[in-house]
């Protein structure tokens, strides 16, 4: 079986950690390494939150810190509890011992040298705020084009509006850096709002999750029985829950999990006020700037969990 090789950048966070699990218990997927972002968290916090999940999981991809911060703007984000808690994945007690540790080269250092080796086109797949792969654009601006494949992000929204916090939190925590990615010409694919909040879960799958019998499905169980809890108060309650990430890494597994998407201009908002860090789609098509985005706007909702009790399934 040909494998997709694939980068990871991610802040996690619940649904960054359905994410990693979905990619590295998927057999179609080769997991080249592992890159953290400030965003939900600290770096400190995200980076101890990757290397719990992987140990619990019983994975060995090298994990490389990135940006502390966004290019531009200092870190804003107050240690707040917020949806994914004090820790940043608060809701199970992971062991205090843990053997792996973070990599000594940094996120750009190991992502540039592994899109320098491969003799394949490298997939990344973006889960937090974009300052990782704005860095990496700017300091390898033909290294990227040629070497990458596609950047699948969660990220923006289209239609969809959350008044609380005003927009998508991945773009809008580094406008700028969003802004290099969606000009970059690099094939970005975009799972906003408008998807990832038709994709929610239901009690009966955090069941189906600790059925499974194995850690990573008891792990999983009780860190997303209590995001559902956060998100649902402190963002909103749809009757379910979002696992916003993993949609960025189901449709690189399986493209015809995408039921519904359609290729625009997305414009990056960078100028200070409450507008910064929007995604501007043009959806008619009347600015008549070039496509820079897919962006995704349903997917096979009961094919997506069933991805994720799969990936599970595989791990430790
Ligand atoms: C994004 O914000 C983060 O908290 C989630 O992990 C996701 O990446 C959703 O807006
Ligand atoms: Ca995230």
């Amino acid at each position: 079986m040909r494998k997709i090789p694939v980068i990871i950048d991610c802040d996690p966070g619940h649904d960054d950690m359905v994410a990693l699990i979905l990619a590295l218990g998927t057999p179609c997927l080769d997991v080249k390494l592992i890159t953290n972002v400030a965003g939900n968290k600290v770096l400190s916090k995200v980076t101890n939150n990757t290397l719990n999940i992987l140990n619990y999981c019983g994975a060995q991809v090298e994990v490389a810190a990135g940006a502390r911060q966004p290019l531009v703007r200092g870190y804003q984000r107050t240690d707040t509890e917020g949806a994914h808690g004090l820790s940043g994945l608060d809701g199970f007690e992971f062991p205090v011992e843990n053997p792996l540790r973070v990599s000594k080269r940094t996120a750009l250092e190991a992502a540039a040298d592994i899109l320098k080796h491969s003799e394949e086109k490298i997939t990344f797949i973006c889960t937090g705020p974009l300052s990782n792969m704005g860095l990496l654009i700017r300091a390898y601006p033909d290294l990227c084009k040629e070497k990458i494949e596609q950047i699948s992000l969660m990220g923006g929204t289209c239609h969809f509006i959350l008044t609380k916090p005003f927009m998508e939190f991945n773009t809008y925590f580094d406008a700028e850096a969003s802004k290099i990615v969606f000009e970059s010409g690099i094939p970005v694919v975009m799972y906003g709002y408008d998807v990832t909040y038709k994709a929610l879960f239901q009690e009966d799958f955090l069941d189906k999750l600790d059925r499974i019998g194995n850690q990573t499905g008891h792990m999983m169980a009780a860190l997303l029985r209590k995001f559902m809890q956060l998100h649902n108060q402190v963002w909103l309650d749809l009757g379910g829950c979002p696992v916003h990430d993993a949609c960025a890494v189901a449709g690189v597994i399986d493209r015809s999990i995408i039921r519904k998407s359609e290729k625009m201009y997305v414009e990056i908002m960078t100028e200070p006020g409450p507008l910064s860090g929007a995604t501007v789609c043009d959806y008619e098509h009347r600015s008549r700037k070039p496509e820079n985005a897919e962006v995704i706007f349903e997917l096979d909702l009961e094919k997506f969990l069933h991805m994720i009790l799969d990936a599970a399934g595989r791990l430790a």
